[in-house]
């Protein structure tokens, strides 16, 4: 049976080095059919491809250290990703859901999807508003599609009421409005994206196991239904 565990953001270079063995031995005892999830900000495709097409060293080495992994790394997008640079890898199909394949076993789950592992369902819904965007440049250090489109929410919308607004996991990379007063951080504003969380859950109704997110830079688990994740490296399956 395979294993499943759940992180949060990673950010290139800054926060990765949890994931290093002697931090996560666990990894040791892992196969490529064992995954972990990201729950957003991986910057793992950071740079905008080269005039000739190629990925710039920095990507490739950020591919390739996650691609020697023992395991499968799975991740939904955060504030913090190259989303132009996800886009732009052909759609396809993954364990029931889109995604895009930087490598073999290096996966970009996509907004609005669900996917079956290891019989478990989950929905996944990345993106997220950069606190930090008037310091950086866009199309450069800051993405407009760090928001999900109207289409990617009614997607998620659509694919939830074909379950019945019934799933095990959900991921996000920011949380819903009502849980923002639990976590004190400097990301504290409710916008768009939280509230939409919060109307899937409310509104929707929503039913779920267990909700997990990053982006708030902290680890916390809010009344054992919602986890915020940062450095903590948690099994969910
Ligand atoms: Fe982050």
């Amino acid at each position: 049976m395979a294993s499943v565990f759940i992180t949060g953001d990673t950010h290139g270079y800054v926060d990765r080095s949890k994931l290093e063995r002697e931090n996560w031995p666990v990894q040791n005892c892992l196969t490529k059919n064992d995954y972990l999830i990201i729950a957003g900000d991986t910057g793992i495709r950071w740079d905008n491809s080269q005039t000739d097409g190629t990925l710039t060293k920095r990507d490739q080495d950020m591919i390739g250290w996650y691609s020697d992994k023992t395991f499968t790394t799975l991740f939904v997008d955060g504030n913090h990703d190259n989303h132009r640079a996800l886009n732009s890898y052909p759609v396809t199909e993954w364990h029931g859901g889109k995604v895009h394949q930087l490598s073999s076993s290096v996966f970009h789950l996509m907004r609005g999807q669900m996917f079956t592992i290891e019989g478990q369902t989950f929905f996944t819904l990345g993106g997220a508003v950069s606190t930090d965007r008037y310091g950086r440049e866009e199309g450069q250090s800051w993405w407009p599609e760090e928001m999900p489109s109207d289409a990617e929410l009614e997607e998620s919308i659509a694919n939830l009421k074909r379950i019945n607004m019934t799933i095990d996991y959900v991921i996000t990379h920011c949380c819903g409005t009502s849980l923002l007063p639990c976590l004190l951080s400097f990301h504290y504003d409710s916008d768009d994206l939280t509230c939409f969380f919060d109307q899937l859950e409310f509104n929707y109704k929503l039913s779920f196991k267990h909700w997990y997110f990053g982006h708030y830079h902290r680890d916390k688990t809010i009344d054992n239904k919602y986890t915020c994740l940062y450095n903590k490296i948690e099994q969910i399956i």
